[in-house]
């Protein structure tokens, strides 16, 4: 007997079976409004969190008192805090991330946004930044405790694992922001805990009295903290 044409449906076919997934297949490409931004990302990189769109409002907050100049966003992933920032604030941004895929996604994010960007993708101790030229930096390092990092399947591991104590990152990220901003500079940044935020306390530059902690804003899924340069 002739076999049936291949795209005929298999009359020997399982109906309640799903459909197979295909190995080549690459990641889907999803997407989300985020403060009114359309914003596309996909399982390479941490999905958009509603809540931290507190931290794009606090950084435009911010803003509207400081002298002008461009927002640096360190860890930037697909973007869009700093993107929703910028928008807000009516400035332009400086990203970085260490991971390609989010460094593309951020680039694409920021043009559908209209917002100006330069990003760059590199770890953020090598990013070539300009020292004291920044007004605001706005800044969300991976912070889950190594340990703990099992707990979170659905995210790449680089975006999350903070180190041993969850602030290795956010550590860099202050060492980053304090030489990139300006006297009187804003940093707010993101970490888990209060805990982690004493740990940073002992921070050589904050020893030294170049940034100072302002503020908190505590949140069910993080803390945002507010440093001024000195
Ligand atoms: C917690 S995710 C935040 C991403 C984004 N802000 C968000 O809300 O989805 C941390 C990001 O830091 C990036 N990252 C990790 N280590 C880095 C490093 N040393 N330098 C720059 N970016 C880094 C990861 O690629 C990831 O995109």
């Amino acid at each position: 007997m002739t076999p049936p044409p291949l795209d005929h449906p298999d009359p020997t076919a399982d109906p309640t079976a799903g459909p197979t997934a295909d190995p080549t297949a690459g990641p889907t490409e999803q997407r989300v409004d985020f403060a009114g931004v359309d914003i596309a990302y996909d399982d390479r990189v941490l999905e958009p969190r509603a809540w931290t769109v507190a931290q794009s409002t606090w950084v435009a907050e911010l803003g509207a008192d400081a002298p002008p100049g461009p927002i640096l966003e360190l860890c930037s992933g697909a973007g869009h805090m700093g993107i929703v920032a910028a928008r807000e604030s009516g400035r332009a941004l400086l990203q970085v991330d260490a991971n390609p895929v989010a460094c593309d996604f951020a680039r694409r994010n920021a043009a559908t946004a209209g917002v100006v960007s330069d990003v760059r993708c590199v770890e953020m101790t090598r990013a070539t930044i300009a020292p004291g030229s920044f007004p605001l930096v706005l800044a969300d390092p991976p912070w889950v405790r190594r340990a703990d990092v099992g707990r979170f399947p659905e995210d790449p591991v680089e975006a999350i694992d903070g180190g041993d104590d969850g602030t290795e990152l956010a550590a860099q990220c202050l060492t980053v922001a304090a030489d990139a901003l300006r006297r009187g500079g804003h940093l707010v940044l993101q970490v888990g805990d209060e805990r982690q935020l004493a740990a940073l306390e002992r921070h050589p530059r904050l020893v030294a009295g170049d940034l100072r902690l302002e503020g908190t804003r505590r949140f069910e899924r993080g803390l945002l903290a507010h440093y001024v340069r000195g």
